[in-house]
């Protein structure tokens, strides 16, 4: 591990930083909407399949890149060129993730922003103050700022620290009380009325929608979100793992997590949304499909809370309080990138660049927040729809075309003498070659 440039302390500290990133509001709110609206199980089996046979994959291969430069994006895959022409190319892929990824903090940011908001409405209430309750779920440009500035504070906060004492030292704090209050909430709704009927929904599958394009596009472009791929997040985070540690197990199991976790939060939403149609809230929209995306959060769920009495107010703010620790985890990861950027290419100051690119990313989430209806939908879609599939692609195109064989298997086997004679080491070198590429790039094409 490079003392100078920090990194991971130990195994856990990585595996729940990065599980950290990897689950967020993709996991908690993305899945179970998507499971929702495309065939419930089935959207799930497919998601199984997408994305242990290819996020999985692509996953590794931003973590080789990183472990294997020891430095942010761009100079990692600057390594791994000899031409010149590679090394511009390298540039092209590795800012293109700095970029992707500051673009999906932008939004990110004002989305976390309102779970924030909501998190404060039940303890507004709780502490007699029902017009600050009122106010801070009241859709409205101050409201808004204040809230993303707020929840960029905690991201920059958390990021100034470095790695060792900002992003492992809070991941091991926030990422057990995420599972915790995952579990409980899970374990409360399961005791209300209408939950059975919502596990159905959840856990049948309609095995007819399984072969869909639509299903197959919106569970990979799921898949890629969730891992954080093609931001430059997997690679510099790979960086940070000493080159002793057993990457493909490592990586496996920060998979397994994201996945568990999302399987999980369909457990928790799901269900509650049927519980809420026992206790009268419509949850169907008017093509017959479950409520999903804000209208969900913000006002299906709301109102069972506000359903159950007192205890609603606790539940409520566990819920809310959930969703921000997991916006918060991931979106630190999005500021490493940038931030590991300007401090390793450009020496500045860890806390400087920090504040400084933390700020302009504010702005462009404030100059977001004045164009909401327009801009909200346009920079997510150019971000996580055009930029995390091209860059997760063209960093498979990189390891497969480019990086040497021969130390390609030489990083593989760092901290993992046994593994030639595992399926992965027969397997992957070829599998990101040809099979990776091509099929993120027909799953985009169709998504066109
Ligand atoms: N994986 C995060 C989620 O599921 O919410 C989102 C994310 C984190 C995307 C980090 C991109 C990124 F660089």
């Amino acid at each position: 591990m490079a003392a100078a440039r920090g990194g991971f302390s130990s195994r856990l500290g990585f595996i729940l930083a990065a599980a950290g990133s990897a689950v967020g509001l993709g996991n908690i709110w993305g899945f179970p909407t998507q499971t929702a609206s495309n065939g419930g199980a089935a959207f799930v089996l497919v998601y199984l399949v997408l994305a242990f046979c290819l996020a999985y994959p692509a996953f590794m291969a931003e973590l080789m890149i990183g472990r294997y430069g020891q430095a942010n994006a761009v100079t990692s895959l600057q390594k791994m060129s000899r031409q010149a022409w590679q090394k511009k190319f390298a540039f092209m892929v590795g800012f293109g993730g700095i970029i992707c990824a500051t673009l999906i903090l932008s939004f990110y940011g004002i989305i976390a922003g309102w779970m924030m908001s909501y998190a404060v409405e039940p303890f507004a209430k709780m502490i007699g103050m029902p017009p600050v309750a009122e106010w801070v779920i009241t859709q409205g440009i101050t409201r808004n700022v204040l809230f993303t500035a707020l929840f960029m504070f905690l991201t920059v906060f958390i990021i100034r620290r470095g790695v060792e004492d900002g992003i492992e030292k809070w991941s091991k704090r926030l990422m057990p009380m995420l599972i915790a209050l995952l579990v409980l909430l899970i374990i409360y709704v399961m005791t209300l009325d209408g939950a059975s009927d919502g596990l159905d929904a959840y856990l049948n599958p309609d095995l007819s929608k399984v072969f869909e394009p639509d299903l197959l596009v919106s569970a990979l472009g799921q898949a890629f979100f969730s891992l954080s791929l093609g931001t430059s997040v997997m690679v510099i985070y790979g960086s940070y793992i000493s080159k002793k540690e057993n990457l493909v197990t490592l990586g496996a199991q920060v998979t397994l997590i994201d996945v568990s976790i999302a399987f999980l939060a369909g457990l928790l939403i799901i269900p509650s949304m049927y519980v809420a149609q026992a206790q009268g809230v419509a949850i169907f929209a008017a093509d017959g499909s479950l409520i999903s995306g804000p209208s969900m959060v913000f006002s299906v769920l709301p109102t069972l809370f506000e359903g159950m009495g007192a205890i609603g107010l606790f539940v409520g703010f566990a819920f809310f309080i959930l969703m921000s620790i997991a916006a918060l985890t991931s979106s630190i990861s999005m500021l490493e990138g940038p931030v590991s950027y300007a401090v390793e290419r450009h020496d500045i100051e860890r806390t400087k660049a920090t504040t400084g690119i933390g700020f302009i990313i504010f702005l462009m989430s404030t100059l977001i927040v004045l164009n909401l209806d327009f801009m909200l939908d346009f920079v997510a879609t150019l971000a996580t729809e055009y930029g995390q599939p091209i860059i997760a692609m063209l960093c498979c195109i990189f390891v497969g075309w480019i990086w040497q064989r021969s130390e390609i298997l030489a990083e593989i086997k760092q901290g993992n003498e046994q593994v030639e004679s595992s399926l992965f080491w027969k397997i992957w070198p070829w599998y990101t070659k040809f099979v990776c590429p091509v099929a993120i790039a027909m799953v985009f094409i169709h998504s066109l």
